[in-house]
């Protein structure tokens, strides 16, 4: 899909499509002004009349009005004037993509940006972007019959204003997030027999290739033996499938600028190990590698914008599975930091591959480390689906996050890491144990994480519910690639200052 914006007279806009808001209550918007009073007023009869009542996220399709050079006019409810929350804009535009990909419209232009649809322009222009490619995203290339690719084609994003020059950036920027997204969630959509560690070291290759910006490095089992992670090994024994360890450095300024790495957990499939999980729903366990599909999104996503900025990439990727090689409870194991680790549940395995990931990291001397994973139940339990939860040993860190996650409009919330929670870890047999109890679940595996993350500043995301939707809408969301994506352009920017 091809996005642009400018500055154009909506009745003048030779499109497929023109989409304009009516407010309820009958208002029409600047831009749906423009094509009434060109239209002799055949906009505001037949709000008169009730065929658009102008309630939140209701399209009305029209054909061919006199007077607009449009071949159709999408009008798009936007609900009362005043009372436009992010929620109500965000479905919103998702009602306008899925009216538009019901015509056979290959391009349409959108008046949505002075409508301030909620929040200020760059925000419209990023969930507009999103929405579009949202709409036309399908996981069907395991179908025999994939359906046809979408008609639409081609978005501009038009105002009545001439667009501030800005604007044109932040539209490639959401763009290229856009494919980053679609990227993590074609991986995370894929089955574990499918997307296993050698595929996504495979993907990770095929990357670098795509960018000479990217240079990537895969270890091997042997290889990080020789590193000593006992931790991240311990995970895969039970499984035929080699681990790899993924290494992916984007080099976008000057070598001497410390990198930011991102960290991602990549468990291909998790039946939990010898402490099984139950069989409702364990399919869902392929999404265990969808923060390292938030990682490879990511990455693509920066090399694409050129962004001006070092950033590291750092996949520790296996599969969880039992056998009569697996690990099992009471094992005990010696992490690459040399702190040793009492295994109580196999089914904690995202911590013992991440504790390992986390130490390896040190070597590229790293500004900033953040991990994405797809951690515990319990935080599902916490925040839901709509947020991720999100820990920090540096409050300023935390509120950059936070603050990236609202720009984005792919939120997260902080929890605690207070020592007060650590002893919960405590072990009669070795320098820890990798479960705290049902109490604080989240939180006492983001304290596990700390204790490997001592020598720098840390960031631990906990996607457990946000990465997918379960139920009839199955499917990864590329979440948290809008957030991670937005946060390193945020830091190129204050870097160049
Ligand atoms: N991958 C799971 C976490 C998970 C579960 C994410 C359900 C999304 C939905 C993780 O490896 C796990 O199994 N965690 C355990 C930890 C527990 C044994 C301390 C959990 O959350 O039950
Ligand atoms: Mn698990
Ligand atoms: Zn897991």
């Amino acid at each position: 899909m091809e996005f642009s914006i400018k500055q154009s007279s909506p009745e003048k806009q030779r499109s497929n499509c023109v989409v304009v808001g009516v407010y309820e209550g009958g208002k029409l918007s600047p831009a749906a002004q423009a094509l009434d009073k060109a239209a002799k007023h055949a906009l505001s009869e037949l709000v008169e009349r009730g065929d658009m009542s102008g309630k939140s996220a209701t399209t009305l399709l029209l054909h061919k009005l006199p007077g607009i050079a449009a071949e159709r006019v999408l009008l798009v409810g936007l609900g009362k004037a005043g009372e436009l929350t992010s929620k109500a804009s965000v479905e919103i535009l998702h009602a306008a993509f899925s009216a538009l990909n019901g015509t056979p419209a290959k391009d349409a232009t959108l008046y949505v940006i002075d409508e301030g649809v909620g929040k200020d322009a760059a925000w419209v222009i990023r969930q507009a972007v999103f929405a579009a490619a949202e709409s036309v995203y399908h996981a069907d290339s395991l179908k025999s019959k994939p359906a046809k690719a979408a008609t639409l084609k081609s978005i501009t994003f038009a105002t009545l204003d001439k667009p501030a020059a800005a604007l044109k950036n932040i539209l490639e920027q959401a763009a290229a997030t856009a494919h980053g997204m679609e990227l993590a969630k074609t991986l995370g959509n894929l089955p574990g027999n499918v997307c296993t560690p050698t595929y996504l070291a495979a993907k990770a290759t095929a990357l670098g290739k795509a960018h000479k910006s990217i240079k990537i490095t895969v270890l091997g089992e042997k290889d990080m033996q020789k590193l000593g992670m006992g931790s991240f090994l311990s995970v895969t024994q039970g499984s035929e499938q080699p681990a790899k360890l993924i290494a992916m450095e984007y080099h976008g300024t000057d070598k001497k600028h410390k990198p930011i790495v991102l960290v991602g957990k990549g468990i291909t499939f998790d039946s939990g190990g010898i402490s099984l999980k139950p069989g409702a729903e364990m399919d869902e366990m392929k999404y265990d590698m969808c923060g390292a599909a938030s990682v490879l999104g990511t990455m693509q996503a920066i090399a694409e914008m050129g962004l001006k900025l070092n950033v590291v990439g750092v996949i520790p990727t296996c599969e969880n599975l039992p056998s009569g090689k697996a690990t099992k409870p009471g094992d005990i194991v010696t992490s690459m930091s040399g702190q040793t680790i009492e295994i109580l549940n196999t089914d904690a395995e995202g911590r013992l591959i991440l504790c390992d990931a986390l130490t390896y990291s040190k070597k590229f001397d790293p500004d900033t480390v953040i991990d994405i994973a797809t951690l515990t139940g319990a935080c599902v339990i916490a925040l839901g689906n709509v947020a991720s939860g999100l820990f920090s040993n540096e409050d300023k860190l935390a509120k950059e996050l936070l603050a990236a996650g609202e720009q984005a409009h792919d939120r997260a919330w902080q929890l605690p890491l207070w020592e007060d929670y650590q002893p919960l870890l405590d072990s009669n047999f070795a320098d820890m144990q990798n479960i705290g109890g049902r109490a604080g679940g989240t939180i006492t595996a983001a304290c596990f994480l700390s204790r490997f993350t001592k020598d720098y500043r840390w960031a631990h995301l906990d996607i457990a519910g946000t990465a997918w939707k379960s139920g009839k809408e199955k499917g990864a969301t590329g979440r948290p690639v809008p957030l991670l994506t937005q946060y390193l352009i945020n830091r190129a920017q204050t870097a160049k200052q």
